[in-house]
This record gives structure tokens, C-alpha cells and sequence, in this order.
């Protein structure tokens, strides 16, 4: 997360960019608390705030067939669309590492199926340091629901 349109902030300022960061980052880092990591023993847990106003947490869940673990960011976004949602407005993502961790790609392109605007705060659960960033900063020209329309 070098580009301009991704700032690091703190979590003061992510705080009045949207005033829901203080309760989704403590969702957040319960579900971390969660977290199914015995391979990599990298916890990381998430908050996704719905288009209703809810929060819904995710963790990442592991799998002794690796490739089938399912990152806490997208198990956020499963739990809210089954929960109702049917828009996301910001995804907050923590994890064990002095500079916050970027979502991973397909993380990046399960939120991008929301909108362009979604936001995404990756926040350090070791330092005060946050990452702030839209959805489409992180996934520039993503694959989505256009590109399935203007097949030919
Ligand atoms: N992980 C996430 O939960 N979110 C990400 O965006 C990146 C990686 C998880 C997957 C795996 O359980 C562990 O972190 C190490 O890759």
C-alpha cells in the first residue's frame, strides 16, 4: 500500500473519516481473538459495516488443505450478506504486524463486488498505525458485473 491514494493515518483520524472505525475495530479485534490460524499463526479478524448500519465480524479460518482457508475480511462480507446486507460500506481488517497488512487480492476483489466506494481501514493490532484506502484505490480497473454484461 504505496500509492497516494492509500494514507496512513491513526486511528484518531480514521475515527472522523467514519465515526463507526472505534466500534468496527473492536469488532474486529475480538474476532481476531478467534481467529483459526494453526498453520501460519497469523490471526487477523475483521468488521464490515452494512448498508443498514450493522456490523458484522469475520476471522480467518484455516484449513489443513491450505488453499480452502478463508481470510477473515471475506468471512466478514459472507456474514453480512447472510445476515441481510445487501451493500457494504467499509471493511475494517487487523492484523499482528507494526505496519498494517493490505487485504490480499481476493479479498480486494470479493469487497470490490460492492461498489468502488467501499472503504477499507487496515489497521495494526500492535501500533497505532492505520492504512485507509476506497476499494477501487486498492483493485484499479477490477473484473465485475460490467464486464460479465458486455460479453459478446
Ligand atoms: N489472511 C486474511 O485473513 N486476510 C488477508 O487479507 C490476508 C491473509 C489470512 C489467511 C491466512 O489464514 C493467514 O492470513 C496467512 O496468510
Amino acid at each position: 500500500m504505496t500509492s497516494s491514494s492509500v494514507e496512513s493515518i491513526d486511528q484518531a483520524e480514521a475515527a472522523v473519516r467514519l465515526p463507526q472505525f472505534g466500534a468496527l475495530l473492536a469488532m474486529a479485534i475480538e474476532a481476531q481473538g478467534r481467529a483459526r490460524a494453526p498453520y501460519s499463526k497469523f490471526a487477523v479478524g475483521a468488521a464490515v459495516l452494512g448498508g443498514s448500519g450493522a456490523a458484522f465480524p469475520g476471522c480467518n479460518v484455516e484449513s489443513a488443505s491450505y488453499g480452502a482457508t478463508v481470510c477473515a475480511e471475506r468471512a466478514a462480507v459472507v456474514g453480512a450478506v447472510a445476515g441481510g446486507e445487501t451493500a457494504i460500506r467499509a471493511c475494517v481488517v487487523v492484523t499482528p504486524t507494526a505496519e498494517p497488512s493490505s487485504p490480499c487480492g481476493i479479498c480486494r476483489q470479493f469487497l470490490a463486488e460492492f461498489g468502488p466506494d467501499v472503504l477499507v481501514f487496515a489497521v495494526s493490532s500492535v501500533s497505532d498505525r492505520v492504512w485507509a484506502a476506497r476499494i477501487s484505490d486498492l483493485l484499479p480497473l477490477s473484473f465485475d458485473s460490467r464486464n460479465l454484461a458486455d460479453a459478446e
